[in-house]
C-alpha cells in the first residue's frame, strides 16, 4: 500500500497515475490519499499505516525531510522530500521534483537557462540548473539566490535576454492570465530562445500560449508532475523503470 499526504489533497492526480501503472502492470499494489494536518505526525503516521512509501505534497514536505530516518540525494540539499521509501527497518526521504523536471526536458539541448520566479520550486530547479540566472518580481527572494552567487535580476534590472530555455515557476497564469512578467520583458527573451517551460498544469497558459506564438519547443507542468511519478515508483519499486514507458502511460490516464 502507498498514498500521497498533503492538506489539501484530494486535487492530487498521484492515486490515479500509480494505480493506473499498478493494473496495467499487474502488480498487486493500491495507492491511496490522506489528508494529514499535522504535518510533525507523519513518519509516527507512515508506520502507524504500515505503508511500504508515500509522496508528500503541500505544506509537508520540509517535515518529510525534517523527520524521515534518512535523507538521500539533491534532498538534501533542497530541504525537502516529496518521496517516503521504507527501507528495511528505515524510513528514507527523497526529492523527486527537480529531478523530474530534467527528466522532462531530457531532450531539450538549452546551455543557458533563464528561472522566473523565486519561490519553492524556483529554489529547487536552481539546484539542478547551476547554470541558471534568476528573474522575479520583487526584491525580497531574491536574497537566497544572490547568497549562493547566482545572478539575480528584477523586472527593472533585467539587462540580458540571452537565454534559450525561459522556465515560469510563478504562480502567475494559474487562476488568472497574467504573464510572469512584463510583456515586453517576455517577448524580449522568447524573441531570443528555443524552449519554454511552465511548471503549471490543468491548462495552457498566457506564458505557453505566448511561447508558441514564437515557436518555441515547450513543455507544461504535466510533463514534470508526469517524471516526478516515474521517478518516485522506481524508489517504491526498488528497481529501474523503463521511464519512457511509464510516462505513457502517466500521459494517457491524465489525459
Ligand atoms: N508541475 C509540478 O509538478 C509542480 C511542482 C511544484 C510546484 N508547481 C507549481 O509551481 C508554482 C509555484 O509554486 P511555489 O511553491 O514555488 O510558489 P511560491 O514559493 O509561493 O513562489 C511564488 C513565486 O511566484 C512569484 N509570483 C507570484 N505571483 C506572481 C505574478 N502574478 N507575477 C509574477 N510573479 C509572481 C512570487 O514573486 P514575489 O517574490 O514577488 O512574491 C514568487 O517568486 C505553483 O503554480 C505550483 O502549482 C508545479
Amino acid at each position: 500500500m502507498f498514498l500521497i499526504f498533503g492538506d489539501p489533497v484530494s486535487h492530487s492526480k498521484s492515486p490515479l497515475m500509480h494505480n493506473y501503472f499498478f493494473k496495467k502492470e499487474g502488480i498487486d499494489e493500491c495507492y491511496g490519499r490522506f489528508c494529514l494536518k499535522d504535518g510533525s505526525k507523519i513518519i509516527e503516521k507512515f508506520k502507524e499505516l504500515k505503508i511500504k512509501g508515500a509522496n508528500v505534497t503541500v505544506p509537508h514536505k520540509e517535515w518529510a525531510y525534517k523527520l524521515a530516518d534518512e535523507v538521500r540525494g539533491i534532498a538534501k540539499e533542497i530541504g525537502a522530500v516529496n518521496t517516503l521509501v521504507k527501507e528495511d527497518d528505515k524510513i528514507v526521504g527523497y526529492n523527486t521534483d527537480a529531478p523530474g523536471f530534467l527528466e522532462a526536458v531530457k531532450d531539450f539541448k538549452f546551455k543557458k537557462p533563464l528561472i522566473i520566479g523565486a519561490g519553492g520550486t524556483a529554489k529547487a530547479l536552481s539546484l539542478v540548473l547551476p547554470k541558471a540566472d534568476i528573474l522575479n518580481r520583487s526584491e525580497k527572494r531574491l536574497e537566497y539566490f544572490k547568497k549562493k552567487g547566482k545572478k539575480t535580476f528584477t523586472w527593472n534590472e533585467i539587462d540580458n535576454f540571452d537565454y534559450d530555455l525561459i522556465i515560469n515557476t510563478t504562480s502567475a497564469g494559474l487562476n488568472d492570465e497574467n504573464l510572469p512578467a512584463p510583456t515586453n520583458i517576455i517577448n524580449k527573451l522568447f524573441s531570443n530562445s528555443k524552449y519554454a517551460v511552465d511548471v503549471i498544469y490543468g491548462k495552457e497558459t498566457p506564458f505557453l500560449k505566448k511561447a508558441k506564438e514564437y515557436n518555441l519547443k515547450t513543455k507544461s507542468g504535466l510533463d514534470m508532475l508526469v517524471y516526478q511519478g516515474v521517478l518516485a515508483m522506481e524508489l517504491f519499486l526498488g528497481k529501474e523503470l523503463d521511464r519512457e514507458k511509464v510516462a505513457k502511460l502517466y500521459f494517457e490516464i491524465l489525459r
